[in-house]
C-alpha cells in the first residue's frame, strides 16, 4: 500500500481524509496540534512543526507522496524530498512560486497571464511615492491568509495602514464579481476543469459568506476563465489540485486573482454536488489513478459556519436541527476544539436546481446557524 503524507491538519485535511478511506492507502498526517480536525482519522500521526525544516523531512522521509492543505509549509524540506524521490504535490517549484504574493504576481506576468498591474513595495514608505497609483489593495508577501494581510490603500491618507514588510500594491480591480476554478492535474499532464463558482463576500470580515457553483457567467467569461486557469496550472508545471481565484471586472475582463496549489474552499461543495470531489481527486492523482468526474450532479450553494464575535472558547452550535430540515442540506463541522470571532468552524452546502432556492436558503443558514462558545 502507497505511504502518503499531509502537511497541516485542519478542515482540508480532514475532509481529504474522509475521502482517502475508500481507497487502499495508508495515511500519515502532521500538525502541532493533536487535538486538530484531521488528527484521529489518519492512520499515523505526527506531533511536529509544518515550517520546520527537520520535522518536515523527517516526516517525509520513507513516505510516496505527500500533499499540503497550506502553503506556509518548509519547502526546502519538501525540495529534499523529492530529489530523494518522495512526489510532493504541488511540486516544492510550485510552491515557492505561489506562497510568496510577489513572486506570484511576478509568475503571472512573465507567463503573460492577465492580473492587476502591480508594484513591489518594501514598507510604508516605499508607498508615499505611488499616490498616482491609487486606489489600490496592499498584500503582504508571505504569511497572510483569508483575508488578513489585505489591505485597501484609497488615499494618500491611507498610507499608514499600510504593510513595512515587502508586499505589493495592487491596482483596484472594478470588480463585477470573483469567480474560482478548481482545477485538476493528473501525474501524466492530464487536465480537468470543475464549473467555476461564484464567490460572495461579506465585506465586514472579508471572509467569503456563501458561493454558488456553477457561477452565473456568459460563456464567453466562461471560455476565458477556463484558458487562463490551463495556463496558470501548466505554467506551474505540477501535478496537483489548484484552486484559481479570478476577478471579472466591469468591462468582462478575467483577471487572475491569485492561486491556491491545494484543495481549496472553494471546491467544497463538490462532495455532494459534483461527481468526483476535489478531495476524491486529488487521491486518483497521488495514487496515480484515472481521473474522476468533474461535472455537477446539481447546482449547489456553500455557507461558511464562521465563529461569532465576542465569543471565544469551547464552540457550542446552534440551529443546527433548523438547518438539517431544510431539502439537501449538508453540515460540516470541522470540530476545532476552540471557537474565535470570524473563525471557519464549518460549512454547509445546499442542492437544489433553482438558483433562488439556493440563494434564498444560502441566507437563511447565515442567519439560523450560529456559533459561540460556553462562558
Ligand atoms: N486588486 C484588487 N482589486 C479589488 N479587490 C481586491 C483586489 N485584490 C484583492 N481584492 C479583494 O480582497 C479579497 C482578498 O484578497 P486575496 O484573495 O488576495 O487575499 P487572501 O488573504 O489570500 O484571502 P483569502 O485567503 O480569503 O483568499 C479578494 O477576494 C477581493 O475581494
Ligand atoms: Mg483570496
Amino acid at each position: 500500500m502507497k505511504k502518503i503524507g499531509i502537511l497541516g491538519g485542519g478542515q482540508l485535511g480532514r475532509m481529504l481524509l474522509q475521502a482517502a478511506i475508500n481507497y487502499p492507502v495508508e495515511t500519515f498526517l502532521m500538525e502541532n496540534d493533536a487535538e486538530c480536525p484531521a488528527a484521529h482519522l489518519c492512520h499515523h500521526f505526527t506531533k511536529g512543526d509544518i515550517t520546520v525544516f527537520d520535522d518536515v523531512y523527517n516526516f517525509g522521509k520513507g513516505l510516496n507522496a505527500i500533499t499540503i492543505e497550506i502553503e506556509n509549509v518548509n519547502d526546502a524540506a519538501l525540495e529534499k524530498l523529492e530529489s530523494e524521490g518522495v512526489k510532493i504535490y504541488p511540486r516544492p517549484a510550485a510552491l515557492k512560486i505561489i506562497k510568496n504574493k510577489i513572486k506570484q504576481k511576478q509568475f503571472y506576468k512573465d507567463n503573460e497571464i492577465p492580473t492587476s498591474d502591480f508594484f513591489i513595495t518594501q514598507n510604508v514608505e516605499d508607498l508615499k511615492a505611488l499616490t498616482h497609483f491609487l486606489p489600490a489593495v496592499h498584500k503582504i508577501g508571505e504569511g497572510g491568509y483569508d483575508g488578513k494581510g489585505v489591505q485597501i490603500i484609497r488615499t494618500s491618507s491611507d498610507i499608514a495602514s499600510g504593510f513595512n514588510v515587502p508586499a505589493i500594491l495592487e491596482k483596484m480591480v472594478a470588480i463585477h464579481k470573483e469567480i474560482a476554478m478548481i482545477v485538476v492535474v493528473s501525474q501524466t499532464g492530464e487536465t480537468a476543469l470543475y464549473p467555476p463558482v461564484d464567490m460572495v463576500f461579506d465585506n465586514r470580515l472579508n471572509l467569503l459568506s456563501y458561493q454558488i457553483s456553477p457561477a452565473d457567467i456568459t460563456e464567453k467569461v466562461l471560455w476565458k476563465a477556463e484558458a487562463i486557469s490551463l495556463t496558470v496550472v501548466k505554467a506551474l508545471q505540477s501535478a496537483g489540485i489548484f484552486a484559481v481565484e479570478l476577478f471579472v471586472d466591469k468591462e468582462g475582463n478575467v483577471l487572475v486573482n491569485e492561486t491556491a496549489p491545494r484543495v481549496h474552499n472553494s471546491g467544497h461543495h463538490t462532495i455532494e454536488a459534483n461527481y468526483s470531489s476535489q478531495f476524491d481527486m486529488l487521491w486518483r492523482i497521488m495514487l496515480q489513478y484515472p481521473l474522476g468526474n468533474t461535472e455537477h450532479i446539481l447546482p449547489a450553494a456553500i455557507v461558511n459556519i464562521i465563529g461569532a464575535a465576542n465569543c471565544t472558547g469551547t464552540p457550542v452550535y446552534e440551529g443546527l436541527e433548523k438547518v438539517l430540515e431544510i431539502p439537501d442540506a449538508f453540515v460540516h463541522i470541522y470540530g476545532k476544539t476552540i471557537t474565535k470571532p470570524g473563525r471557519k468552524m464549518g460549512h454547509v452546502t445546499i442542492l437544489s436546481k433553482e438558483k433562488q432556492e439556493l440563494i434564498h436558503q444560502a441566507n437563511r443558514i447565515l442567519q439560523t446557524l450560529t456559533v459561540s462558545s460556553y462562558g
